[in-house]
Order: C-alpha cells, then structure tokens, then sequence
C-alpha cells in the first residue's frame, strides 16, 4: 500500500467528547449536559463533564499528535462556548480556545479540520425547538460566519455537520441520543431543516473566508440482506435508502429517494421554496465516516428491521461487525453513483474492551482493525475514488454518547484518574505506518 505523497493521515475527536471544562469561560449548557443529567439516557450516569480535560490540556495533546507524526486533525467547536445562548451575544473567550488550539496545530504543522456541529447544540436553542425551528438554522449560519471570520484565515477544511442521521434519527426518531425524542415526523423535519442548515452555513462560511474548503460528514453503514428471501433483499435496499441515500440523494441528487418517500407517507417533511438549491451547493469535499455493515431482515411491520448475526465474522465491543469491504464499496458508489468531490474517511475506528498494563495496551485487534481498512481505502482508491486523506476515531479514549467512558475508541489510552495518556499499541504502529508512507 504507497498512498499518494500528499495524502493527509490524522485522527479525529469532537468538543463534548474530550473537552470537559463545560461550566468555563462563559460556555452555555448544550443538549448533551441536560441529556447526561437525564436519569437512564447515559450508561453509569456518565456526562462530558470533565472528559478529558483537552480545555486545558489540548497543548498536551497537539504534542502528542505531533510525537505520533499526524499531519491532520479533526476536532469540533462547541457551538456554546461562542454563542452560550445560541445566538446573539458572542463570547469572546470561547472563540480564543479554538484560536489557541488552531494555532497550536499549525505551529506544529498539523493541518486542522474543523467540525462546526458535532452534536452540542446550546440547550436554550432546543428550549425553543430545536433542529426542528427554522430558526435554529439562521442562528447556526450566523455561528458559522462568527467562526469563518475568526478562523477562517488559518482552517483550511470545513465540515458544517457531523452525521446528520445521527442528529436526526438517532436522537429524535429513536431517541438514543440527545435530545432524546421518539417522533418520526419529528426526526425526518430535522432532517431536511439540516441539510438546508448545511447550505446556509456554505454560504456563510464562503462569504466570510473565500479561500476554504468546506463539505459535511456523514456516516455510512452498508446494508446486506440478511437471508436469500426477496423480502431481504427489499429491507437491505430499504435499510440503505433509511440511512444512506436519505441524505446522499437530497445532496447530490436534489431530490430525496421516492421509495423512502413513499414508505414514509405522512412523516416526510415540510420543504419550503428554494430549500433544496441550498441543499445542492456545492461542496468541495465529503467526509466519509464508517464503522460497520447490517446483515438486514424486515420486521413485524414492514417499517422498521431486523439484524442477523454474521457467525463468522469479528465483532467489535460495540456489537459491531467488522467489515472493511463495506468501506471500499461505500468509497467506490460514491464516485460511481454520486460523482462526490473529494473524499475524507472523517472517521473510522473501533471500540475494544482494553487493558492497560505495565507494558502499555496490547491493542493488536484495532490495530488489525485499522489496518484492514487502510487496505480497504486503498483498493477504493485504485477502482476511481478521489480519497484525500483519513481520520482515525479517535486520537483518545473520550465520552462514547450513551455509552458513556465504556467503550474505547482512542488509539491513545486515557486514565481517567489521572488524565494520563499512554499510546496504544494501534498508536505506535499507526506512527511507523505514517512514517513509511512518508518516506
Ligand atoms: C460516530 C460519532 C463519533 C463517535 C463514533 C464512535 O457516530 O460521530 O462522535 O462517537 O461514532
């Protein structure tokens, strides 16, 4: 595996998941502070709290990235610590971190992606609504453009929103995440109300620094039938109009799938006049994220599905299957089907149950895990797809959402006592793999 001279090689996190620091300078509640405190929505009763104390010590982990050689970062700015209530009055303190810890990565010549929404939306937004107000999306283009015109002469890459099935399924149709709601009609609103946010924001940030390149991330799961019946066949193509093409089409093709339109009847949402020229502006690149496929049934009620297990196959601690071929295939229909600009794997990862010993983490299977999927983007790339660069999730152990600090993901184990971090053994061979392919 040679990938290209310029190719970028980094490691993803996002605000909430290692900030901690949640009551400091001024920040604003989010969504996810009143979600943690939520008895029953949080494994342990877990919150972002104090995470990994990366407020105060992202000096210490720019020099770690830079002992690993990473040549890319992707972090996310908390939306709160610049607009504590959403919108209207700036706090200056929040925007100088992100100052701080941009400028620290450029001194040690680490290229910064920079997420705008990765999940904490201020609470007082969501008192009035939510994804679902459409005034919620001039307020996160106005915290766009506060952004761009800060930063905007430094950051390069730009991603408006991070997995928006997440914010939108995930948190309002099945209520795993914040702000834990069960509403379908809900959840689908928020989902056009955020691809149209992702247009306004484009603008915005084009406007206020012409010079960036900016997209969106979403996440990919690729879908299988789960039996040889047609009725599989139909449930996988139905799970992947639900979670891939239910964002990919509206972006790329300008109109959502007609299959998933139809299936959801009355809960497709409301679009207003121009909506979808907004969601159609062009990006310049798409952020890739990708951890697993589905082995898909149908279920009772031929709306929602079933799972099979893959008896042969490794699963992760997050009850996830392995399978890199999911990414090469996602990579490539992308291109092929989608004519997508440039692509960035955003993240891909995986959480294994990790024991930190005198020697340091013996992490062979992540590190088999992530090695298997640089194979899998590299093969990607030979059939035609424009990949630029990857992200591993994550550089540290952080707070996994409503898995709270069971799950691992890091490639860097954190101690959570004593806010120490020890690299992996995936971390010392990902360090060796950078430096070979830049050799
Ligand atoms: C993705 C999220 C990221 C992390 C990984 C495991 O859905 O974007 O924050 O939690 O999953």
């Amino acid at each position: 595996m040679r990938f290209p001279r310029d190719f970028l090689w980094g490691a993803a996190t996002s605000s909430y998941q290692i900030e901690g620091a949640v009551q400091e300078d001024g920040r604003g509640p989010s969504i996810w502070d009143i979600f943690c405190a939520t008895p029953g929505k949080v494994y342990g009763g877990h919150s972002g709290a104090i995470a990994c104390d990366h407020y105060h010590r992202y000096a210490e982990d720019i020099a770690l990235m830079q002992s690993l050689g990473l040549q890319a970062y992707r972090f996310s700015v908390a939306w709160p610590r610049i607009f504590p209530q959403g919108r209207g009055k700036l706090n200056p303190a929040g925007l100088s971190f992100y100052e701080r810890l941009v400028d620290g990565l450029l001194a040690a010549n680490i290229a910064p992606l920079l997420t705008l929404y990765h999940w904490d939306l201020p609470q007082a937004l969501q008192d009035q609504g939510g994804w679902a107000n459409r005034d919620t999306l001039m307020a996160f283009a106005d915290y766009a453009d506060a952004v761009a015109r800060r930063l905007g002469d430094r950051v390069k890459l730009w991603a408006t929103h991070n997995e928006p099935w997440c914010i939108a399924i995930l948190s309002h149709a099945l209520g795993k995440h914040a702000p834990g709601k069960t509403d379908w009609k809900l959840a689908l609103q928020v989902s056009h109300n955020l691809l149209v946010s992702h247009g306004l924001a484009l603008d915005a940030l084009r406007a206020s620094a012409s010079a960036i390149q900016a997209g969106i991330v979403l996440n990919f799961t690729w879908a299988t039938p789960g039996g040889d019946r047609q009725e599989d066949e139909e449930a996988a193509q139905r799970y992947d109009g639900f979670f891939n093409r239910w964002f990919l089409d509206p972006l790329f093709k300008g109109s959502y799938p007609q299959d998933m339109w139809d299936i959801y009847g009355a809960r497709v949402p409301r679009i207003e006049a121009d909506d979808m020229a907004l969601i159609q502006r062009p990006m310049d690149f798409l952020g890739v994220n990708y951890y697993t496929r589905e082995l898909v049934r149908p279920g009772q009620d031929g709306f929602s599905f079933r799972f099979e297990r893959n008896p042969k196959a490794e699963y992760t601690a997050m009850n996830w299957e392995v399978y890199p071929q999911g990414l090469e295939d996602m990579l490539v229909r992308l291109h092929e089907d989608y004519s997508a600009p440039p692509l960035y794997v955003t993240e891909n990862g995986a959480a294994f149950d990790d024991v930190l010993t005198p020697g340091g983490v013996r992490d062979a299977r992540r590190r088999a895990y992530l090695e298997a999927h640089f194979q899998a983007a590299y093969n990607a790339m030979q059939r035609g797809a424009p990949l630029r660069g990857y992200f591993v999730w994550s550089l540290l152990d952080n707070f996994e959402w409503a898995e709270g600090y069971a799950k691992r993901f890091g490639i860097v184990y954190v101690d959570y006592k004593t806010q120490k971090r020890i690299p992996k053994d995936s971390a010392l061979w990902y360090r060796d793999f950078i430096a070979q392919q830049r050799a």
